[in-house]
């Protein structure tokens, strides 16, 4: 290759790395002071944000909720940030890439609107939400109340302190759609007792994508002597609030989910005053008592997920987290207001914008969900997640995300409504 060609090869090579984060731009550029909902339907807007992921295209991924792929500018600052650290991990890790940490704490925080000195970065929400759950004292015969349909990890967590130090679990049940917000904050207000001491609610569920009244739990429990944790792992940057908006004492999310953040990281907000009485799960000297920073002393780990959180965090901001909400709620409906109009099917998510987003599911009588899941994706490549709450309901959980297509959406409802038509899962 002459001196020329290979300038230019060059050039086009760094403009097609440079590719993702342009398309994001000139999908931000576009917009020109139109509302998130008029956005949410300007497929030219999504097509950009699309190209800015390197997806598998052959498939249509709607378990989106399970884990995401991060888009291509991130991916590539992890990738770079991976080869730094491997020069010399124990210079480049620890003297150069580590302290960037920091900034990346900060951004966390600036985003959930709480102090930068309130925050951990951990590798996942079961890291985030274990870590309180393990690290706070209780007595045998105290009590914690949360529901059946929190994360399985989050309770089997719970169950594992029953047999050890003899806490006692309670697990509520309630239907889906609840009636009410209300209904929800009353259900757990009515089933305090004197030796209630935790709350732990999911902000939203990760099996009908039920948003919970947080902020209405968290300050009834406040009152009367109880503290709250959220397992937010759905909902962080898959709809915008700050912590104003929970009140919550401790709050534990993935990154990897809806921010688009590497595989592997999460984030844990402890409230300033309780950051003391909580033991970290690995441990840590007693000068460190008061820091945050003493529930991230887990040992050598790589600082290049961890420091590409600050790329997804820009990327979610270029595309601005009302619109993504937006675009969420659009994609949802679209699909199920055409099958909610068949016979046996029961749309189990809310239509209350306040209690739901993202996340649909759907419930088809007479049809078993994980066999239908597994036609949808043997015969037409959609990928889907099947979900099953023993003795109450099951169905498809529809998780789609930033690059989903409307074609992929319609392709779903089409099948659908064919076998929903049908009767039954063809063979
Ligand atoms: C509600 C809820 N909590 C916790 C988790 C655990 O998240 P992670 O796998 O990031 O630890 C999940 C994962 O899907 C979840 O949905």
């Amino acid at each position: 290759m002459d001196r020329r060609r290979f300038f230019s090869y060059s050039a086009g090579l760094a403009a097609a790395l440079q590719a993702g984060s342009l398309r994001a731009q000139s999908a931000v550029a576009s917009v020109g002071g139109r509302p998130a909902d008029t956005v949410a339907r300007d497929e030219d807007f999504w097509f950009n944000i699309r190209h800015d992921f390197t997806v598998d295209r052959n498939m249509i991924n709607l378990n989106n909720g399970g884990v995401s792929p991060a888009p291509k500018i991130v991916m590539d600052t992890e990738i770079r940030y991976l080869e730094i650290e491997n020069l010399n991990p124990s210079y480049y890790m620890w003297n150069v890439l580590d302290p960037g940490v920091e900034t990346v704490r900060r951004r966390l925080a600036q985003m959930f609107g709480v102090d930068t000195e309130e925050i951990a970065i951990t590798r996942n929400a079961s890291e985030a939400n274990e870590i309180i759950q393990l690290g706070m004292h209780l007595n045998p015969g105290d009590e914690v109340i949360t529901t059946n349909q929190d994360y399985p990890r989050m309770i089997t967590t719970w169950q594992q302190r029953e047999r050890r130090e003899g806490i006692k679990l309670k697990q509520l049940k309630f239907p889906v759609p609840p009636p009410s917000m209300d209904y929800l904050a009353k259900m757990f207000e009515d089933a305090i007792t004197p030796r209630t001491k935790v709350i732990h609610i999911c902000h939203i569920t990760n099996r009908t994508g039920q948003i919970f009244p947080v902020k209405k739990i968290s300050q009834m429990a406040r009152a009367r002597g109880i503290e709250t944790i959220v397992d937010g792992a759905h909902a962080f940057a898959q709809f915008p609030f700050t912590h104003a908006d929970l009140d919550c004492d401790y709050y534990g999310t993935s990154l990897h989910k809806w921010v688009l953040a590497p595989i592997g990281t999460g984030m844990l907000y402890v409230k300033k005053d309780k950051i003391p009485k909580i033991w970290p799960m690995y441990a840590a000297p007693p000068e460190m008592n008061d820091n945050i920073r003493k529930f991230e002393e887990i040992g050598t780990h790589p600082a290049s997920q961890r420091n590409a959180i600050t790329e997804a965090l820009n990327f979610h901001d270029s595309i601005g987290g009302e619109r993504k909400a937006e675009r969420f709620r659009y994609l949802r409906k679209r699909w199920s207001n055409q099958l909610r109009q068949l016979p046996g099917v029961k749309i189990l998510n809310s239509e209350d914008p306040e209690q739901s987003c993202a996340i649909g599911f759907i419930s088809v009588d007479g049809l078993d969900a994980p066999k239908l899941s597994e036609y949808l994706w043997k015969k037409y490549r959609i990928w889907t997640v099947a979900i099953v709450t023993p003795g109450e309901y099951q169905g498809l959980r529809i998780t789609p995300n930033v690059y989903t297509t409307l074609e992929e959406i319609d392709t779903f409802t089409n099948v659908m409504e064919r076998v929903i038509k049908s009767g039954s899962i063809p063979a």
